[in-house]
């Protein structure tokens, strides 16, 4: 964020006071910040009680060994029979869990939460007849369809960690986690609904599995939902339909409950090297952090509220905001499966009408995606029912924050912009709708038993007006407990920056303004965040090079208008490439932006590439991004005398309009 931004950022000096109606019956009012201030474990106990637990805790925290913390140590809980058991077994088994919403239209379905544990309680017993056991890993590669709810629970309920990859990665992304956390089990389907189209997802799987064997784990069985009823190459003893194996097991399952500290998933996430990380959460802390939040949060009256989260469940929303923390506190919500523009741009606003949805929660980009498609779109539909409006992924700016409130909000609905990371698992900072007086970009403070702030490079606490790192000083119960089987790059990523003070840190740069309150400025690592999901420059770099015309590539996150940032990246080719003539065809830059796609996924695809003869360098070696974001941001190259070869500015820049290809 340029300096000039953050200047006008900080002299915004709009205010929203929470509507009244809503601060007089609200969840949580402002006395919660002291009290969880007084006594933050007996605060995070008092919450644990909100869920059904076979055995107590002995010990809130055990933080001895930091940073590996346990929570809840000694207590018994199962996720599953939290989300859908105990509601039912509390005569809320005819409520609607799921009005779940294909993209074909017509297409949808209300799941109850009694029907939904039946579903969650078949797919168990068949996930045990495949051969699942508790503590084996199984993998889920599924669109944004009922049976992904259904499965993730089912692994929860007998105990077996689940790692959700999101759909739209590639099969090489898809086989590098299998293989990382040992996944003999893949939960797939022959295809979703995309843009109006069936998009297959099978063949992914297929080469996942033969790429994943090359690496050394063999998967068993892949268990295939139909979906689209498209053709699938079939592996007799291997493959196995989900409409044989789960909708015949017996509905009956009795669930068996866990240690607290039992893991729950893996979910990966880029890092600052090309590997992605295993984010481990475990089940008693992670379930308290995210059914706490969500109720707190959303101020969620579950008898009343339709909460709508638009996040793919191949992420940590999904997984935090749509299934574990809303299924816990039995609401009722909406699922689609599609894109927001299918059949027409005003889907979503249609989807809220029908459903009357109340807690609506979504990400910047789409916002502003909404913004440029115009405001007369939402203006066709009923939004009246809405009442909290949440923002997530990435800072929101101003101008969006305000169209959301104005047009989605009708001016008088509260937004609650939410900080959080797929590490902290739960939102760690953001406004109460019922308490706080809300600043339009700004995330405000940390929850009540969260604790935050933004620190120098000594690790000092900033004074209000500055900024700085933001660090979590506290540990809280949805934090991730290592990188799966990767202690040291857990401590050496997070808790090694401010080892001293033993802060966890974040990766995020942020101010605190004149009342302290905080402004999230985006990453300080190498780690990019286009439509609010995480993607890093090194993970990019690593795939071009392993193209056989590039020689060296270097990848930066430049400033985009709706997406947040875009991938940008500068490509040295390979002499062999070269032959026939200097230009780079515009064939090859296609072929290049494939390839990342081929090896990552789409979203990874580089908006642009420019082919260039240097990339720049310091004496050591380094690529000073910096300058090449200058670049691709068209500003004045910045301060270079600290290149091995100051010329080579000059050279990139020549070759910029060249090189450039966008669609
Ligand atoms: C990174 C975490 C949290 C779930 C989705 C992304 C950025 C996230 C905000 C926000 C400013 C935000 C940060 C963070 N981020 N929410 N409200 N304001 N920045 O999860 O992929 O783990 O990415 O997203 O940079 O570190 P993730």
């Amino acid at each position: 964020m340029s300096d000039e931004t953050l200047s006008n950022l900080l002299h915004e000096d709009r205010r929203f006071e929470p509507p009244a109606d809503l601060a007089a019956h609200a969840n949580v009012t402002a006395e919660a910040y002291a009290r969880a201030d007084a006594d933050r474990e007996a605060f995070w106990a008092e919450q644990a009680e909100r869920l059904d637990w076979d055995q107590k805790w002995d010990r809130v925290l055990d933080w001895d060994d930091p940073p590996f913390a346990k929570w809840f140590v000694g207590g018994r809980i199962n996720a599953s029979y939290n989300c859908v058991d105990r509601h039912v077994a509390a005569g809320k088994g005819d409520k609607v869990a799921l009005h779940w919403v294909g993209e074909p239209e017509d297409d949808a379905r209300d799941i109850t939460y009694a029907e939904l544990k039946d579903q969650v309680s078949q797919a168990a017993n068949a996930l045990t007849d495949l051969g699942v056991q508790t503590g084996d890993r199984v993998a889920i590669y599924l669109p944004m369809i009922p049976e992904v709810v259904v499965a993730m629970l089912a692994c929860a309920r007998i105990g077996a960690p689940h790692t959700v990859v999101f759909g739209g990665f590639s099969s090489e992304a898809l086989a590098s986690r299998v293989a990382d956390c040992e996944a003999k089990v893949i939960i797939t389907s022959d295809g979703g609904y995309r843009r109006g189209a069936a998009s297959a997802l099978k063949p992914a799987v297929d080469e996942a599995v033969e790429k994943a064997a090359a690496q050394g784990q063999r998967v068993e069985k892949v268990l295939v939902v139909r979906r689209t009823g498209q053709d699938v190459d079939w592996d007799d003893s291997r493959d196995v339909w989900w409409h044989d194996a789960v909708e015949k097991a017996s509905t009956e399952h009795e669930c068996e409950f866990f240690d607290s500290e039992h893991p729950l998933y893996v979910m990966y996430t880029s890092g600052t090297t090309g590997k992605p990380k295993g984010i481990l959460h475990t089940t008693g802390g992670y379930l308290v952090g995210t059914s706490y939040t969500h109720w707190a949060v959303f101020d969620l009256k579950a008898d009343t509220d339709v909460y709508w989260c638009t996040a793919d469940v191949g992420w940590v929303t999904g997984h935090s905001y749509m299934v574990y923390g809303p299924l816990s506190n039995n609401v009722t919500q909406v699922m689609y499966e599609g894109t927001p523009d299918s059949p027409h741009k005003g889907r979503w606003w249609e989807i809220v009408e029908k459903y009357g949805v109340t807690i609506f929660y979504t990400a910047p980009t789409a916002i502003r995606t909404f913004m440029k498609w115009g405001s007369d779109i939402p203006a066709k539909f009923d939004l009246s029912t809405i009442r909290v409006l949440g923002s997530v992924g990435e800072p929101i700016n101003p101008e969006a924050y305000i169209w959301y409130r104005e047009t989605i909000g009708a001016s008088r609905v509260p937004v609650v912009d939410t900080w959080w990371q797929t590490e902290t698992g739960q939102i760690m900072i953001s406004p109460l709708p019922g308490v706080t007086a809300g600043k339009p970009g700004s995330a405000m403070t940390a929850l009540p038993g969260v604790s935050a702030d933004v620190v120098n490079d000594d690790g000092e606490s900033v004074p209000n007006g500055s900024g700085g790192f933001l660090v979590l000083t506290k540990p809280w119960p949805a934090m991730l407990r290592t990188l799966w089987g990767d202690d040291e790059r857990f401590k050496d990523t997070y808790w090694s920056r401010f080892a001293e003070e033993g802060f966890y840190f974040a990766g995020d740069g942020a101010k605190k303004d004149e009342d302290g309150d905080l402004w999230l400025l985006g990453r300080v690592d190498d780690v990019m965040n286009v439509s609010g999901h995480r993607l890093s420059t090194t993970e990019i770099e690593s795939a071009l090079v392993s193209h056989p015309k590039v020689a060296e590539a270097a990848v930066v996150g430049a400033a985009d208008e709706t997406t947040g940032q875009a991938v940008c990246a500068f490509v040295i080719l390979r002499e062999s490439a070269l032959e026939g003539g200097e230009a780079a065809p515009d064939e090859l830059i296609q072929e290049l932006r494939q390839h990342v796609q081929k090896e990552i996924g789409a979203i990874a695809k580089p908006r642009q590439i420019m082919i260039v003869p240097e990339l720049p360098k310091t004496r050591s070696g380094k690529i000073m991004r910096r300058l090449l974001k200058d670049v691709a941001e068209n500003r004045d190259v910045g301060d270079v005398t600290t290149l091995a070869d100051s010329t080579v500015m000059d050279l990139i820049k020549d070759k910029q309009t060249a090189g450039a290809s966008e669609d």
